[in-house]
């Protein structure tokens, strides 16, 4: 029924009807205040503030402070959160000792999901109205302010480089640049253009709404579970190749189409097959029907940030190129298949040196206060926090008789 929304509740208890919907096409589960998505229209909002106004005009940690309190801070406020991200960066000494025990070349999204969920038991979690700053708790600043430390942390055991511990003086994405890339007799120059295209991306993903890893962080969070292991869950279901793990597969798709000579054809005959697998990785939207509007400034961003760097990476000319011969294709123009936010930020990634496997935390990095905000909001709001638990049609055999061992 469009944007109407039915509460149908009452009627399928008193019918015992129950609505299947794979995939949650159409299902809404909950109320939320934090971010209006228009898919037809291509709009975002978050409490009612433009994407391109917050990507434009933000540091990403008044973001963050937007979604969890639904007010933009004030000077006075912003300096408060900003200190609250310098005095919990630091991990506990015991924590640092589990980055030996992975396995050489672990992968960061596992070490980052574990890590987050460990949190639980270093640092005890506090009611939702235990000292709070406008929505900010020391729970949840701890979290946006660690888990930056953990994701540089994860990047430098997967290079076999010693850990660079967090600066007081840097701002939240200076110090991340700083932790990841900073090497013992081989300082890191941080660069402006780095840090605000950095910026610009955690803003972008923020949040939005009811997907996967947000459902997710809800409906675990839903049975009673506190923070941190929730959003451990939220992180694990970002890594799937069809949501936030396809930043990474989009650079390895571009890299793919460059090795094979720029086939284009060859790819897009590949997606179009009704028996294949194959799926362009950063091209289509459960919600958009129209150009995802945080992919459209990210490519602006690349045009941006690799003209300021100076840098020509041939796979923006693959994307760009790419992205032409699939506008012009009537088989992903009838489904409405248009770049997503995932399509470009995998070339900034590489034009801050960030490495392909560190893209799906990146994304997880700015995720975070999405993540925590409908957390909140659920535990908040009576309705939305019943447990979840959907329901099933049974398909399989009702009633047999039991048939001994030694008779099978
Ligand atoms: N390449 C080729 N065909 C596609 C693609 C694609 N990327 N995406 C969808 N289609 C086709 C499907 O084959 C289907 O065709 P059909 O109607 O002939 O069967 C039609 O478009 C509809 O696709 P669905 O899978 O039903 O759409 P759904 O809403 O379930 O999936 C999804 C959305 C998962 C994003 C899908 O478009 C996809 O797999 N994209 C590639 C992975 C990706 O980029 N994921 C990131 C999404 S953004 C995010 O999560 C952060």
């Amino acid at each position: 029924t469009g944007e109407r929304a039915i509460d149908i509740r009452s009627l399928l208890r008193e019918t015992g009807l129950i609505t299947l919907d794979s995939g949650f096409m159409n299902t809404g589960s909950c109320q939320s205040q934090i971010t209006y998505l228009d898919g037809e229209q291509g709009i975002l909002r978050y409490r009612g503030y433009d994407i391109a106004d917050l990507a434009a005009r933000c540091q990403f940690i008044e973001v963050a402070y937007l979604l969890l309190n639904g007010e933009l801070p004030n000077a006075e406020e912003l300096l408060q959160f900003r200190n609250d991200m310098t005095r919990y960066a630091l991990l506990h000494e015991d924590m640092i000792h589990f980055f030996d025990h992975f396995p050489p070349n672990a992968s960061p999204m596992s070490i980052l999901s574990t890590m987050v969920g460990t949190l639980h038991d270093f640092y005890p979690e506090m009611d939702l109205d235990e000292d709070p700053y406008g929505g900010i708790t020391t729970t949840t600043a701890r979290l946006l302010s660690k888990i930056r430390t953990i994701a540089a942390f994860s990047y430098k055991k997967n290079m076999g480089q010693p850990l660079v511990y967090p600066r007081a003086d840097l701002s939240y994405c200076a110090n991340f640049l700083h932790m990841i890339f900073d090497r013992p007799n081989i300082p890191y120059e941080i660069d402006p253009v780095m840090v605000s295209a950095l910026n610009k991306l955690l803003i972008l993903h923020a949040d939005h709404e009811q997907n996967c890893s947000t459902s997710t962080v809800r409906l675990v969070g839903s049975s009673g579970v506190r923070l941190y292991p929730s959003i451990s869950a939220g992180i694990s279901a970002l890594w799937g190749p069809l949501h936030g793990g396809a930043n990474a597969a989009v650079m390895r798709m571009l890299e793919k189409i460059e090795a094979d000579g720029r086939n284009y054809d060859k790819y897009l005959e590949m997606a179009k097959d009704p028996e294949g697998s194959f799926r362009l990785s950063g091209f289509g939207h459960r919600v958009y029907k129209t150009y995802d509007p945080r992919a459209a400034i990210i490519k602006q961003a690349c045009h941006d940030v690799l003209g300021s760097l100076k840098i020509a990476d041939p796979l923006l000319e693959v994307a760009l190129e790419l992205e032409a011969r699939v506008s012009g294709d009537d088989y992903f123009r009838e489904r409405n298949l248009y770049p997503n936010v995932d399509f470009y930020s995998g070339i900034i990634y590489r034009a801050i040196g960030i490495p392909t496997n560190m893209f799906t935390v990146m994304f997880a990095l700015g995720r975070l206060p999405g993540w925590i905000a409908h957390w909140q909001e659920m535990n908040l709001d009576k309705d939305s926090s019943r447990i979840g638990r959907p329901r099933q049609v049974y398909t399989g055999i009702v009633s047999r008789p039991f048939t001994e061992l030694e008779e099978r």
